[in-house]
């Protein structure tokens, strides 16, 4: 008699109805979805919370749920880990990364930040652990004016990593920063000559931008400020038609929130894909599932680390 083999389980198979199979695994495990604007339309839409990296931050200081999975990039992730050692805060893929948290290595930058030991050093939220840990206060692109404003005018800052945020904050808040030379390949793709072209093509629509974008492109902005803010505004303003100077993950959003107006991606200068962000983008509904049916990847940092990051992730909240 020949004996039954056990089935095998492959866990790695994609039901065909993923929204209720990623509901299931919801309850099942207390999870918690976090997503942020910039992922493919299916994620926003399954997400329990979506927002900017501000918003992302102060739900995973504030969850009770037990497993965070992050619909974003590694440094957003990581961010919720450090918050919350104790829970699981899986990734849907790994290699999520960032450029503009790429730009900016420990070993550089802690020699530069010891070529100015009178500075302080704010650091943009779109950095590594060991970035934040070596920083004083983290900021997002919705609250670094604000945070700017509560340092003493005498007090001189290390702005880091994005240079073109950066350079945005100091003209905002008339401090002359000390900015690391970082940025992000995304915003930077954005034509001045072809979101010129749209504009003349659209007269009645408002630029608005993300302050990523460097300055030749945010000259021509009506209206600049964090995804959240500028899907905030897309929906207030009396205008019905925008250019919208970020990645175009976002417009999903507009489009629900605003379905009568018209949103118009700002072009990058090739006829290419370059405004999505490749990172945010390897993140899929299907990983997602995987990621929380098999519970990996995980998000994991040494404590030393952790703890150092975490004092100006919480200055930062404070401050906010
Ligand atoms: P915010 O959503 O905080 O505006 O940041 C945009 C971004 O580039 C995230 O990587
Ligand atoms: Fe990083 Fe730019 Fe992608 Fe944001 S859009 S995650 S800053 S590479």
């Amino acid at each position: 008699m020949f004996a039954t083999a056990t089935p095998k389980t492959n866990s790695n198979e994609i039901p065909s109805d993923l929204f209720a199979a990623i509901n299931e695994l919801k309850k099942e495990l207390n999870a918690v979805i976090l997503a942020h604007y910039y992922q493919e339309s299916d994620i926003q839409d399954i997400a329990d919370y979506l927002g900017d990296s501000l918003g992302l931050s102060q739900q995973a200081a504030n969850t009770d749920a037990e497993v965070i999975v992050f619909a974003g990039v590694h440094f957003m992730a990581e961010t919720a880990k450090i918050l919350n050692p104790d829970k699981l805060v899986l990734l849907p893929d790994l290699e999520a990364g960032c450029s503009l948290a790429d730009s900016c290595p420990p070993k550089q930058f802690k020699a530069f930040k010891e070529a100015h030991p009178d500075h302080i050093v704010i650091s943009y939220i779109n950095c590594t652990a060991e970035i934040k840990a070596l920083s004083d206060i983290i900021c997002t692109s919705s609250n670094a004016v604000k945070i700017v404003n509560q340092i003493p005018k005498e007090q001189p800052i290390i702005f880091a990593p994005d240079r073109n945020l950066g350079r945005y904050v100091g003209e905002q808040t008339g401090r002359d920063l000390v900015l690391w030379e970082g940025s992000c390949i995304v915003h930077e793709t954005f034509s001045e000559k072809r979101i010129v072209e749209l504009k003349i093509e659209h007269p009645t629509a408002e630029m608005i931008a993300h302050p990523e974008c460097e300055p030749p492109v945010l000259r021509h902005a009506d209206y600049i400020g964090s995804t959240t803010a500028l899907l905030n505004h897309a929906q207030a303003s009396q205008s019905d038609k925008f250019i919208v100077a970020t990645e175009p993950g976002i417009i999903h959003q507009m489009e629900k929130a605003a379905p009568n107006k018209l949103f118009i991606p700002a072009p990058g200068t090739n006829n290419c894909a370059c405004n999505e962000c490749p990172y945010m983008r390897l993140n899929t509904l299907e990983k997602l599932y995987l990621a929380m049916k098999n519970k990996t990847p995980e998000i994991t940092l040494p404590e030393d680390i952790r703890t150092g990051a975490l004092k100006p992730i919480q200055r930062m909240l404070e401050m906010s």
